[in-house]
């Protein structure tokens, strides 16, 4: 059984970390979505709510099975090996993304060589996706139902105070 971990902040997931788990799905036969519980980062979102929302959008997914969402503070690399797996799975937007990466995987891989990192490259519509400008564009009332769940925009919506119908989009 080829189990993976996809860690993240998930603050909350959106169509691009969909998009990535379902490509995971393909490869290994359980994908264990990790979220980290992040008090540093000051989250929108409480780790509770973050797996919530994960659970709700897999849920409403047509084509996700075999994933399990749990919660994880310390390192990447116990988690995955608690876990039972052999990989972790990140997602690959733009060049940007790649240095941090490339550093966070051989840390990973000098701290547990076991644990090999898998790199996924995103559908070209998800390029410019990411939480925290989601964030941003809808605390300021533009619409995020592009780039979200339908559960997540409307848990930023009540978040941020925002009516239903925002716009600029
Ligand atoms: O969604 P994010 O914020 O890009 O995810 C970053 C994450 C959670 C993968 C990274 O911060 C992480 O692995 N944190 C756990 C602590 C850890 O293992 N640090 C060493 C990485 S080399």
């Amino acid at each position: 059984m080829r189990v993976a971990v996809y860690p993240g902040s998930f603050d909350p997931v959106t169509f691009g970390h969909l998009d990535i788990l379902e490509r995971a799905t393909l490869i290994f036969d359980k994908v264990v979505m990790a979220v980290l519980e992040n008090p540093g980062k000051a989250p929108l979102f409480t780790t509770e709510e973050r797996v919530e929302l994960i659970r709700a959008a897999v849920a409403e997914h047509p084509r996700l099975d075999h994933i399990e969402v749990g919660t994880f503070s310390g390192l990447t690399v116990d988690y995955a090996r608690q876990s039972g797996a052999t990989a972790i799975v990140r997602g690959l937007r733009a060049v940007s993304d790649f240095e941090n990466e490339f550093q966070m995987a051989l840390m990973n891989r000098r701290l547990a060589p076991q644990v090999h990192t898998v790199f996924l490259m995103t559908a070209f519509s998800n390029v410019f996706v990411s939480s925290s400008l989601i964030k941003e564009v809808c605390r300021y009332g533009g619409r995020v139902d592009d780039f979200v769940p339908p559960v997540c925009a409307a848990a930023m919506r009540r978040k941020f105070g925002i009516e239903q119908s925002a716009g600029g989009g």
